[in-house]
């Protein structure tokens, strides 16, 4: 517990996201203060620091100057930089993936939780406001029963452009392509909307010739409660399209499109009533007039810190993504055959 103090938080890796973080931070409304970065890539760290007012230092450095780490490095460093800062006693905000797979996450999330650390996973589409609206709407009882979700996930490939980087082209460094690195946002919002998932049968492509890197997926999701879902991920080289989705769900009386991730408009329909459409700040306001005000993450993420209490998603409530996204895996490289996952 830290009432009354100020959070210290550091980052490990001074890139795109981290940049991102801190505008979650400035608005989180929880006392804190960015007082370090690390980057093997010392003029990253440099410029970093000189941006945010943090002291750039070395990795172990770093946690003796900090309560809370953001660790948003590629995602290879992930499981030993999550180990070193929850064994050190920090909190861990740690970026999506988490790991390659499934056993290095249940690795990691056994080692916060025998620390006892609060933990935060940024699985971030569910502080958006359209998909949390969808997750209301689903459970709204004029809806009745889950059916169906087609849903397109579309990026240029991410090793060019404002990404500035181009680690996401190695595997040793990336795991995998489109389906791990970009959808398993989508997969979380998935099973987040509907529950367990049954079995799954998927299709990859490497047409950009990075071999292990999936430029393309198209999955197909079956649930337990009956419903279906299509996934279909992309990674092109229209760099008009930045990172764009569009999904339409229908269930028994109810049919709902999110037209564009960020801020809507999310546009639905329950039987016997008029369309409805919503986007911006009115969407965000629905959401929040309805009880949920997730909207940022560095809220939910130092409020436990300060508190002494679990964050939520942490790093366990992404278990469920990455078994399914080994699975759809484990489908692509035996070409496309079912795949049946536990209970
Ligand atoms: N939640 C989202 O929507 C979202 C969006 C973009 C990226 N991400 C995730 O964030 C992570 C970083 O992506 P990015 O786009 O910021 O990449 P980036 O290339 O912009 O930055 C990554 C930085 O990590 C540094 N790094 C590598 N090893 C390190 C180590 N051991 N210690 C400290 N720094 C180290 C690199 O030098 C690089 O500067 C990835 O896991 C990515 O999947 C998530």
């Amino acid at each position: 517990m830290l009432c009354g103090v100020t959070i210290r938080i550091g980052f490990y890796g001074a890139g795109l996201i981290s940049g991102i973080h801190t505008f979650f931070l400035g608005a989180s409304g929880v006392d804190h203060r960015i007082v370090a970065v690390h980057d093997p890539d010392a003029e990253r760290a440099a410029a970093w620091a000189a941006r945010t007012g943090a002291q750039a230092v070395g990795e172990d450095e770093l946690l003796d100057l900090v309560d809370a780490v953001y660790v948003c490095t590629w995602t290879a460093e992930h499981g030993r930089l999550v180990a070193k800062a929850a064994e050190a006693g920090k909190a861990v905000f740690c970026e999506k993936p988490l790991g390659f797979d499934a056993a290095e996450v249940e690795g990691m999330v056994d080692v916060v939780t025998r620390a006892g650390v609060t933990n935060q996973v940024g699985l971030v589409l569910r502080c958006y406001a359209p998909f949390r609206w969808v997750r209301q709407l689903l459970a709204d009882e004029r809806a009745g029963r889950p059916l169906g979700v087609v849903f397109r996930d579309d990026q240029f490939i991410p090793i060019q452009g404002y990404y500035a980087s181009n680690w996401r082209a190695d595997p040793t460094k990336a795991g995998r392509g489109t389906l791990l690195e970009h959808s398993i946002h989508d997969v979380d919002m998935l099973q987040w909307w509907l529950g367990p998932v049954g079995s799954v049968s998927a299709t990859t492509r490497e047409h950009h010739g990075l071999a292990r890197i999936d430029d393309l997926c198209a999955a197909r999701l079956d649930f337990t409660n009956g419903a279906a879902a299509t996934l279909m991920s992309v990674w092109h080289d229209i760099l008009e399209r930045p990172s764009m989705r569009h999904v339409e769900i229908f269930t028994e009386r109810m049919h709902a499109v999110i037209e564009d991730d960020f801020v809507g408009p999310v546009r639905w329909q329950f039987t016997g009533e008029p369309e409805q459409s919503l986007e911006g700040d009115a969407l965000e306001a629905a959401v929040r007039a309805a009880g949920d005000d997730r909207a940022n993450p560095a809220t939910a993420f130092l409020t436990a810190v300060r508190d002494g209490t679990r964050a939520e998603p942490d790093l366990a409530a992404a278990l469920p993504a990455h078994r399914l996204v080994d699975a759809l895996y484990r489908s692509a490289d035996d070409g496309g055959a079912l795949v049946t996952l536990p209970d």
